[in-house]
């Protein structure tokens, strides 16, 4: 029926004599705010998966087939908002005002599933999540430069969290098109998605340089969010300056990812067909073998 493995992990983000630091990747401050800003953004994301979807719920039970990845899927982003909101909690703790972080994207997701039917949260749940595998494929083949000499817990979250992206890639398209026969009103909630996933990581940057002090944030978590793309091509083109997230991806690479992540929004994309990055399934081999994950990035 579904191929999804739910798996529980237990992070320790909350260890008062080893505090989880906002800076966990110096050797790469962007990339060490982006992951922070994954983890504001994901928390309030899954449970907006989870509570939009629940009004579908008996129509998602209609087909067996499609209930079955409808429970895998959500079980699988439960697990993923609850090791996050550890992650998320552990940082608050250290810096207060963060809560107003998640109060106000929760806020905002909570507006959209009032405002909309949920054949539009399906739409905007599958493009969205169809972004994820060209995107966290690149961050698995990279995860050494990526990662590497950060803090172990972090990485070990992201890396689960990506590699399950990856395996659940076609769940989100799966339900939209049980709920939603046309390909085509997906492709006309795309600006839609996209502004308002914009507006959430803006929130979330923002909060970021208002509550956290310069001195360890290290750069404009606005600046970081809003400008990443710009940045890593104005870096290339400059060969100087401050290194954006993916300076170790070489250009081909890159504009391979942009081709893919727009090609993931035509209106017959299937996640499925996607290249895989190879090291995924090492870290699937890696869990069955009983290897404890929290803390593994397959780093060396
Ligand atoms: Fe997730
Ligand atoms: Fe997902």
């Amino acid at each position: 029926m579904t191929d999804l493995v739910v798996r529980k992990m237990s992070f320790q983000f909350d260890d008062p004599a080893y505090k989880v630091p906002f800076m966990w990747q110096p050797a790469n401050p962007n990339f060490a705010i982006f992951c922070n800003a994954f983890t504001f953004i994901a928390v309030p994301f899954e449970k907006y998966i989870i509570a939009a979807l629940r009004e579908a719920q008996d129509r998602l039970r209609e087909d067996p087939e499609v209930a079955a990845e409808a429970d895998a899927f959500l079980r699988q982003e439960a697990q993923h908002a609850a090791a996050h909101r550890k992650h998320m909690l552990a940082l608050i703790e250290q810096y207060p005002g963060l809560e107003r972080c998640y109060d106000q994207t929760m806020t905002l997701y909570n507006q959209l599933i009032a405002a909309h039917p949920v054949e539009f949260h399906a739409a905007y749940i599958a493009n969205l999540e169809a972004t994820f595998t060209p995107m966290f494929k690149v961050i698995l083949d990279h995860r050494d430069s990526l990662f590497g000499g950060g803090d172990e817990r972090v990485a070990g979250l992201m890396v689960w969290h990506f590699v399950e992206e990856i395996e659940h890639r076609s769940s989100g398209l799966k339900l939209y098109r049980h709920l939603m026969p046309d390909p085509w009103y997906r492709v006309r909630c795309i600006r839609q998605t996209f502004r308002h996933v914009g507006v959430i990581a803006n929130t979330v940057a923002k909060g970021f340089d208002e509550h956290v002090p310069l001195a360890d944030r290290t750069t404009s978590a606005e600046q970081v969010m809003a400008d990443a793309l710009r940045s890593e091509f104005r870096y290339r083109v400059r060969k100087h300056g401050v290194r954006p997230i993916f300076h170790a991806v070489p250009t081909t690479r890159l504009l391979t990812m942009l081709w893919r992540l727009a090609l993931s929004q035509t209106p017959h994309h299937d996640p499925q067909d996607q290249p895989l990055p190879e090291w995924a399934s090492t870290w699937m081999a890696e869990y069955d073998r009983g290897t404890d994950m929290t803390t593994y990035a397959g780093k060396g």
